[in-house]
């Protein structure tokens, strides 16, 4: 077991990569602190999987993007486990529009949803985890922000944005938090099957597959052992580093 007796937070794990994620840090040892915005009931069945697997898990809701979000889930976590060793910034969305159709309000929930929980939930942990000397944050980046074509439509550049800056801040925040032995990294995925491609323009997926060298869409269980490892012991000497698990797109 490469975590054993870890506390680990995924955010968004009610569904999709976060929920592998979860499901897979619990049997490497790990307890959960599962989270969801709106999908309590899928968060609540996360859980009892964990528990299922003999560890412990909570459900918090909260929306990431918000100060308060980010301060409940730090909060109910010690509350619950006195510390939190491991801290995934799963959470995010998708939106595909043309940037001239792009509303107010797709930009906001882009920033939101993406960028506004590496903000608020890694500055809520990382004291606790600074104060310990020891820690793990790992976020969720994307495929979209490495290439200006991606395949699929391409048309997701308010949520490109959002991705890429994590890509620059999480290096500033490495730097800072390093002497206290916290290590922050982010993994990019390609296109990854989850309830999320639902929602895509279904040719623009077709064509994305031609352009990934290895053939194949990724799984949740690809993202979930890059994540596995950049938590583990074996990645102690890794911060500031985006690790990009998208079946070699990034650099076709
Ligand atoms: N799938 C892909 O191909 C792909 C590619 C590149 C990057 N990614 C990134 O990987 C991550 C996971 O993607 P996915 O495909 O698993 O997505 P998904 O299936 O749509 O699941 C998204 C999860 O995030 C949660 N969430 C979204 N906004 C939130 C907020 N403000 N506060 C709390 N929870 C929030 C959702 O909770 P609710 O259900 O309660 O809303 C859900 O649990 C995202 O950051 C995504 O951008 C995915």
């Amino acid at each position: 077991m490469k975590l054993k007796d870890k506390v680990a937070i995924v955010t968004g794990s009610s569904r999709g990569i976060g929920r592998e994620i979860a499901l897979r840090f619990a049997r490497e040892g790990a307890h959960i602190v599962v989270n969801c915005r709106n999908t309590l009931p899928k968060a609540k069945a996360v859980a009892k999987e964990i528990e299922a697997l003999g560890r412990k898990a909570v459900v918090v809701q909260a929306d990431v993007g918000t100060a308060a979000g980010a301060k409940k889930l730090i909060s109910a976590t010690l509350k619950s486990f006195k510390h939190v060793d491991i801290l995934i910034n799963n959470a995010g969305i998708i939106i595909e529009r043309n940037f001239v159709d792009s509303t107010d309000d797709d930009w906001k929930r882009a920033i939101h949803s993406n960028l506004d929980p590496f903000f608020y939930v890694t500055r809520a942990a990382l004291p606790h985890m600074m104060k310990r000397k020891k820690g793990r944050v790992i976020s969720a980046s994307s495929i979209i922000a490495d290439r200006y074509d991606f395949g699929g439509s391409n048309k997701m550049s308010a949520c490109t944005a959002a991705k890429a800056a994590v890509m620059a801040m999480l290096r500033a925040v490495a730097v800072e938090a390093a002497p206290s032995g916290v290590t922050i990294n982010a993994v990019s995925p390609g296109y990854i099957a989850t309830e999320m491609f639902a929602t895509l323009d279904q040719k623009g997926l077709k064509k994305a597959l031609q352009m990934i060298p290895l053939g194949r869409y990724g799984t949740p269980d690809d993202i979930a052992s890059a994540m596995v490892f950049l938590a583990s012991d074996e990645a102690s000497y890794i911060t500031g580093h985006t690790l990009r698990v998208n079946g070699g797109m990034a650099m076709t």
